[in-house]
């Protein structure tokens, strides 16, 4: 491992106001979403979407990564070259998502563990010598009543501490994705009591396997209350409860938090990042940046139905959701920005 080289990829994925485009969805994942907007569920349609992302112009302005899926990163643009190329060619790095899925948790009902530790090393070999340089790996957590249980918590913490201890074996930078879900009608507070004790069972582990934490990313959900709680909070209450869970939680050596946006609109997700910069970019000791999937790319998939005419369109909306983010990073968002 070279810790140095670690050190400026993972530093290079927050630098700049960028942040990662998550286009990873798996081949299930992606053929639900296609299905909802009335997309044909094909390897064809799975690839041309992902070319049309690939080669958005200017994407590099605002976008220092894309996480791609196993099928995608094998996969070319229509001319033959390959993605990696297409993406390494527009000054993006590309990363890999090697986790092989939630699965149901034996012995907690409603919870879920993260498989895909057999056989990683010789999978994160094969990924980097393909040219990635990071790697993805997402737990779940779900909030109900009496889950998460502690069992469930560190068993996810435990995998996602030896997948990075792996990853950075390699020389791939672990983004580290710890996600506790938003739907259920749980509180705000709730939801800053769960995401922070799971934090630290993370960092305790990451400690336990001796992960650098330098050389890595965190990529946390925001606080936010349930989908369905009755008290929804205002953006700044969901800036400052998120910072404030962070800090106590995160330790200083990590160059760098990524949020995903769990199903939160764009807008919405772009509102909250830019109120949590606004406020305390100043005094906080690492970059708070996206790593978005949704919250970047669904306006885009819904202009683009499947159709080669909308490739363009759907182009612009992707540059322009990739764009407000940036603009987020710096405290410049603002919903006039929506409007042009
Ligand atoms: P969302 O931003 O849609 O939550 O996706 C992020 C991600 O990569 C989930 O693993």
């Amino acid at each position: 491992m070279n810790a140095q080289e670690l050190i400026a990829t993972a530093g290079a994925m927050v630098a700049e106001d960028k942040g990662l485009l998550a286009m990873d969805e798996s081949t299930p994942t992606c053929n639900k979403r296609f299905e909802k907007v009335g997309i044909p569920q094909t390897e064809e349609t799975r690839r041309s979407y992902r070319e049309l992302i690939v080669t958005t112009p200017g994407l590099g302005e605002s976008i220092s990564g894309v996480i791609l899926y196993d099928e995608t990163i094998r996969q070319s643009r229509k001319d033959g070259t390959p993605f990696v190329k297409v993406i390494t060619d527009a000054g993006i790095i590309p990363g890999i998502k090697v986790d092989t899925g939630a699965k149901d948790m034996a012995g907690h009902p409603g919870e879920k563990i993260t498989e895909g530790l057999d056989g990683l090393r010789d999978r994160l070999a094969e990924y980097s010598q393909m040219g990635a340089r990071f790697a993805k790996w997402r737990a779940v957590i779900t909030i109900a009543e009496g889950i998460p249980s502690r069992g469930c918590t560190e068993a996810n913490a435990h995998a996602l501490a030896r997948y990075a201890a792996l990853c950075q074996e390699v020389g791939l930078v672990p983004v580290v994705e710890p996600e506790v879900l938003m739907d259920g009608e749980h509180t705000l507070e709730r939801c800053r009591e769960v995401t922070e004790e799971l934090l630290r069972t993370v960092f305790n582990h990451l400690y336990t396997q001796r992960v650098t934490l330098e050389g890595m990313i965190l990529k946390p959900n925001m606080v936010l209350p349930g989908l369905t709680c009755p008290k929804q909070e205002t953006v700044d209450e969901v800036a400052d409860a998120t910072v404030r869970c962070l800090l106590r939680a995160v330790p200083a050596a990590v160059p760098g938090i990524a949020f995903l946006s769990g199903g939160q609109s764009g807008e919405l997700a772009s509102a909250r990042l830019n109120a949590m910069n606004v406020r305390f970019k100043s005094r906080l000791p690492w970059a708070l940046a996206f790593s978005f999937a949704r919250a970047i790319q669904q306006p885009a998939l819904e202009i683009w139905q499947g159709r080669e005419s909308h490739v363009l369109a759907a182009q612009r909306a992707l540059y322009h959701r990739a764009r407000c983010n940036r603009a987020a990073r710096r405290g410049e968002y603002n919903a006039a920005m929506e409007r042009t």
